[in-house]
């Protein structure tokens, strides 16, 4: 095979195994996720975490910074501050941060204001009274006014809002596929794909690298065509495709020229003020895009994406190479879209936020499932282990209507359950917040002992639901 076509996840994987092979003392990683599917994702994880050499990462995957950091350093203003904990601990801290110095500056400020007040007036009775003493107290306080230590308000970050408006709604069946198969030739990805797209659907691709996530966004762009089967697309639809390595952006161009092409009769006014609205300003508009960092091209490419007005966004991997921030920002922006989006990303804040619905590659063809990503990727080696003591599916069982719908029961009955517990788990936690509990040695043993046991039984729970839909998949 040709390394122009492995995926972009696989060239991440490649480089990984030929990394962590060789002897070091300090591991650097930078962007590390970047391409990696969701599966090497939680094992890098476990791999850092039981390494016991040192390591420093870049990276702007929110849950894998939860999962692998103790410390936290963040370059802001030309300075940078460090915080102990992960990043859920670093936001925290950070905002309370943020807060106490604005409390700080605001209070300072009346003082400031008290101060001046009171060396206008010292000023004053001096003229009044034609004494020098008042004058003296004037200058004394002015003297402590200027030795004041001066807080700052904190820098607001400029937020960026992005706004997906859509020009017209698309029909209610965005795409149909029946009986459908798509790859290339001698290599099927995926077939016997029986599913439906409807308008305002937000589906998150999960598979992993090198299955087919990117060459199915390709199929629904029209980029390649199914090798057997149909594919209905909807009527009035307005793709807006972000490809995963930017190729639709031109290199040999200037930012300014890149929306300044979807709108030539356009002013140029109008172009700087839009271009300002997504960060670029001044010199930066004439920058080439060929010069452009990763991140700026991802944002630059959004501007572009949407200026379009598209009703149906396909995204492969829109996060890969945007900071936190922009992160947070595209995120509301999509929430916000009230048109349809197909995407595929390994970020799983990203994904946990947007998708109502997760397809996923599995056994050859692409299913619907309704698991939490940390079960559907987290539990696999358990499952994995489970599979051969579990009886095989007979063909029989297959087309059952009756076996299906037990099962639906079950799993029904079982996520009842789970939510019951997971409710009582959060009540028992709060305990531990009342001084009654916590100043009692024995009442916080039994708490804790309590906790455990629901900790327990809700793992079990998850395991057998797990077990039971995936059943229920395989049937389908
Ligand atoms: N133009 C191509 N010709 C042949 N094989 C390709 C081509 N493009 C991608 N592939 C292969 O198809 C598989 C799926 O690729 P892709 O859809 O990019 O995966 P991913 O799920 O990581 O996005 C990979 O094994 C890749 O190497
Ligand atoms: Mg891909």
């Amino acid at each position: 095979m040709k390394i122009r076509n492995f995926s972009g996840g696989e060239k991440t994987r490649i480089q990984l195994a030929t990394i962590l092979l060789q002897p070091f003392d300090l591991l650097l990683l930078d962007e590390p996720t970047n391409h990696l599917d969701i599966e090497m994702i939680y094992w890098l994880e476990k791999y850092l975490s039981s390494m016991d050499k040192p390591y420093l990462i870049i990276s702007h995957d929110r849950h894998f910074l939860d999962n692998t950091v103790t410390k936290i350093a963040e370059i802001r203003n030309y300075t940078i501050d460090t915080y102990s904990g992960n990043y859920s601990q670093y936001r925290e801290q950070l905002q309370m941060r943020l807060e106490l110095q604005e409390k700080t500056f605001r209070k300072q400020q009346k003082k400031i204001d008290r101060m001046e007040k009171q060396i206008d007036q010292y000023r004053i009775w001096g003229r009044a009274r034609d004494s020098e003493k008042m004058f003296v107290r004037a200058k004394e306080l002015e003297k402590r006014l200027g030795k004041v230590e001066k807080t700052n308000l904190p820098k607001k970050e400029k937020k960026i809002k992005l706004n997906f408006e859509t020009e017209k709604r698309s029909g209610n069946d965005v795409y149909t596929f029946e009986n459908m198969s798509f790859g290339f030739p001698g290599n099927t990805l995926a077939s016997n794909i029986n599913m439906r797209i409807f308008y305002q659907n937000k589906i998150a691709i999960l598979g992993t690298n090198g299955c087919g996530k990117t060459t199915f966004l390709k199929l629904l762009n029209g980029k390649i065509l199914p090798q057997s089967g149909n594919f209905k697309k909807g009527a009035s639809l307005d793709i807006g495709y972000y490809d995963q390595m930017h190729l639709e952006l031109d290199d040999s161009i200037t930012v300014m020229q890149t929306i300044w092409q979807l709108v030539p009769l356009a002013p140029k006014g109008y172009v700087f003020s839009y271009l300002a609205k997504y960060g670029f300003t001044g010199d930066e508009v004439e920058k080439q895009v060929s010069v452009l960092s990763g991140g700026e091209k991802a944002r630059l490419y959004l501007a572009k994406l949407i200026h379009e007005k598209p009703n149906f966004l396909i995204l492969d991997e829109p996060t890969n190479h945007l900071d936190i921030n922009m992160i947070s920002y595209l995120e509301d922006a999509l929430m916000e879209f009230d048109g349809t989006i197909v995407f595929v990303s390994h970020d799983r804040y990203f994904i946990e936020k947007i998708a109502e619905k997760k397809w996923i590659f599995n056994s050859g063809t692409i299913k619907k499932t309704s698991q939490k990503l940390d079960d559907l990727f987290f539990q696999k080696e358990k499952k994995k282990k489970n599979e051969n003591n579990k009886p095989k599916n007979t063909e029989n069982r297959k087309t059952n209507p009756i076996i299906l719908k037990k099962l639906s029961t079950k799993i029904d009955k079982i996520s009842d359950i789970l939510d019951f517990k997971i409710e009582k788990l959060d009540t028992l936690e709060l305990e531990f917040s009342k001084p009654e509990i916590y100043n009692n040695q024995q009442k916080v043993k039994s708490l804790t002992d309590n906790i455990k046991g629901i900790n327990k039984e809700i793992e079990d729970l998850r395991n057998q639901l797990n077990e039971f839909e995936n059943e229920y998949l395989e049937l389908l």
